[in-house]
């Protein structure tokens, strides 16, 4: 059983991101896993402010919604960012969140994390979410957390104010959930 900490940087909880992301849980607590999920969309978190405070005390001198998420994120074996591509990269509540781990940082070394990407957007082209994912392997990459899986969703609608989502993605992100945590379990 791993703890799943799911972040969630849509701007609307009844979006196609959240519909992705309640597959992927879905299908990850079927498989026994806890999982925690944190909607961004009504969180205040801001940038870091690069002041290097964190680095001195080893706290964030922001005392903003952040400083609830640290804690789940300290317990969490496994980090899932959850985003609609916004201007063809991840929504700036995700990399708001990114930009705060600093703290949980010393010399440069963080906490490890397996880590996965959920995405959602209207386009669906071979490269639509190319920068997103080049951004988020660079930092996982960078930073020494393990990718261990990603679903890309494109062709998201919005019909009569419903958010519309492919079924196959559905059944994508429910399918990573169930088997991918538990392979790299086995693989510990
Ligand atoms: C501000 C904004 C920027 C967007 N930028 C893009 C984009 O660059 N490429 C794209 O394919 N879709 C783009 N979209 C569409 C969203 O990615 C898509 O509707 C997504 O599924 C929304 O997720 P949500 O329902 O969780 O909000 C954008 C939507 C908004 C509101």
């Amino acid at each position: 059983m791993k703890k799943i900490l799911v972040l969630v940087g849509s701007g609307t909880p009844r979006g196609s991101t959240m519909q992705l992301t309640d597959a992927f849980i879905a299908g990850a607590q079927e498989a026994g896993h806890q999982v925690k999920k944190v909607f961004l969309g009504n969180k205040q978190i801001e940038g870091c402010r690069g002041c290097n405070f964190c680095q001195r005390s080893g706290s964030c001198v922001i005392k903003d919604d952040m400083q609830k998420l640290y804690p789940l994120f300290e317990e969490s074996d496994v980090l899932v960012f959850a985003s609609p591509l916004f201007f063809w990269t991840i929504s700036a509540r995700i990399k708001a969140f990114i930009e705060r781990l600093y703290a949980t940082s010393k010399d440069d070394k963080f906490p490890k994390k397996e880590t996965m990407l959920l995405m959602t957007a209207g386009d669906e082209n071979f490269w639509t979410f190319e920068q997103s994912v080049s951004y988020y392997r660079f930092v996982t990459q960078a930073i020494e957390w393990q990718n261990i899986g990603m679903c890309l969703a494109g062709g998201t609608k919005i019909e009569d104010g419903k958010h519309i989502i492919k079924e196959n993605y559905l059944e994508e992100a429910f399918q990573l959930g169930k088997n991918t945590i538990t392979r790299s379990e086995q693989n510990d």
